[in-house]
């Protein structure tokens, strides 16, 4: 899955004649599972039809400060797309447009949502060699770097002028490539390696049956998906759920019982710099597991239980470097029970969840968490999404590995 997948890009095109490689360059990003969002100069207009790129991003394209078609007057708000975007690519970016950008005129919708704008801005210019290497451009490049905008540099090669030289447009798929490595190496969990439990273990008692709980898994899915995200290679242990794999690169390890996700844990764990152990795993299992279906006889019937292995208080006592976090699902005293849990466990912090809380808890869409850490400091968040608790939890991992 790309890193862009999921991220909002504004697309800013100028009037160039590379413009007509932004239908393909809209094309590929919404390939890459990102939202687009198009803004041209009046005269890129010329060059590529806002239609073309309407039809391409499945948005409106703006080009003018109010809407145009039906003179309503309505103003295009560029404060509110400017804030919209995860990222802004100026591409092509004329020398005009550079120019302008590095003084900070703000004459067409594209500079002012340029100058709007708070996130990271890309830029990939395209004009003729000379234009391409008097010092003036060049000075605007230095101008723009400085700021922070992220220059994509123009290749070599014939141009418009019928010139051979500097100044063409880096190819879409080169300027794709560009921005998802430029992103991949500011992502806070890269060259990390996660474990994460997750699910209910089933523990059999027969062929056919076993005790289990009602745990869907869904939040230490969440913690793969958003750990792989933040750029993490993810190793994801789960018990029996209908989950499917949200990402192909997270390394799935499908399990049953509680001794299989202990010894899928123990062996992955010396490897790992994080480990979060969300499983809802089974305490107890069957002492005996039958090789045939039990039959129906007596009245009563007696299932003798042994205790499981705690998987998370082992990987306490064997860990080294890694962060670890656990998980408390409490009724009853439960400050005092996930403190003692973080203790007993020798964890970094451990994720309280009250089944108290409506909406928090096993089988819902959402979770209100409180997190407890070793130094006995608290924070306490609102009720979310289990994708936001996740971030959550992610984020407060990487405050600690930062510290
Ligand atoms: N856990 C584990 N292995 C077990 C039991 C629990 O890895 N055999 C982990 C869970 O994934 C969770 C944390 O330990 O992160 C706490 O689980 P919980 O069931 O709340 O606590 P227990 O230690 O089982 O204590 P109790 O059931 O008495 O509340």
């Amino acid at each position: 899955m790309s890193v862009i997948s999921g991220k909002k890009i504004l697309l800013g095109v100028t009037a160039g004649i590379a413009a007509y490689k932004t239908a393909f360059l809209v094309r590929l990003f919404i390939k890459a599972g990102a939202q687009v969002k198009v803004v041209m100069t009046p005269a890129a207009k010329e060059f590529v039809t806002p239609l073309t790129l309407s039809t391409l991003s499945k948005n409106e394209v703006i080009s003018s400060f109010t809407k145009e078609e039906d003179h309503s007057n309505q103003w295009n708000n560029h404060v509110e797309l400017g804030l919209w975007a995860d990222l802004m690519l100026i591409a092509p970016a004329t020398a005009n447009t550079l120019s302008k950008m590095a003084k900070g005129h703000s004459d067409n919708f594209l500079l002012a949502t340029y100058l709007s704008s708070k996130c990271p801005v890309y830029f990939a210019p395209a004009m003729d060699l000379d234009m391409h290497r008097h010092p003036s451009t060049r000075e605007n490049f230095d101008t723009l770097t400085s700021f922070g905008n992220i220059m994509i540099p123009a290749t070599s090669g014939e141009l418009a002028s019928g010139l051979s030289g500097e100044g063409r447009m880096a190819e879409p798929d080169d300027i794709l490539k560009f921005i998802e490595d430029h992103l991949a190496k500011s992502l806070p969990l890269r060259n990390k390696k996660v474990l994460i439990t997750a699910g209910p273990t089933y523990e059999a008692i027969d062929p056919v049956r076993f005790i289990g709980n009602h745990s869907s898994g869904k939040m230490g899915f969440e913690l793969a998906a958003a750990a792989r995200a933040l750029g993490a290679e993810v190793i994801l242990i789960s018990g029996p759920t209908h989950l499917q794999n949200p990402n192909e690169e997270i390394k799935l390890i499908r399990v049953q019982s509680a001794v299989d996700m202990f010894e899928a844990a123990t062996k992955f764990f010396p490897e790992v710099d994080i480990a979060i152990a969300s499983a809802a795993v089974s305490d107890y299992r069957p002492k005996l597991s039958a090789t045939q279906k039990i039959k129906k006889s007596a009245e009563t019937m007696m299932l003798e239980l042994v205790k499981n292995p705690d998987i998370l208080a082992n990987l306490g006592e064997t860990k080294k470097h890694q962060i670890l976090v656990g998980f408390a699902l409490e009724t009853e005293n439960e400050e005092e029970n996930a403190a003692g849990k973080l203790q007993r466990k020798n964890l970094d912090f451990i994720v309280l969840n009250s089944l108290n809380d409506s909406g928090a808890g096993f089988k819902s869409e959402t979770n209100k968490i409180k997190i407890l850490f070793k130094d006995g400091k608290t924070k306490s968040f609102q009720l979310k999404s289990k994708t936001e608790v996740a971030r959550d939890i992610l984020n407060e991992i990487i405050l600690l590995s930062n510290e």
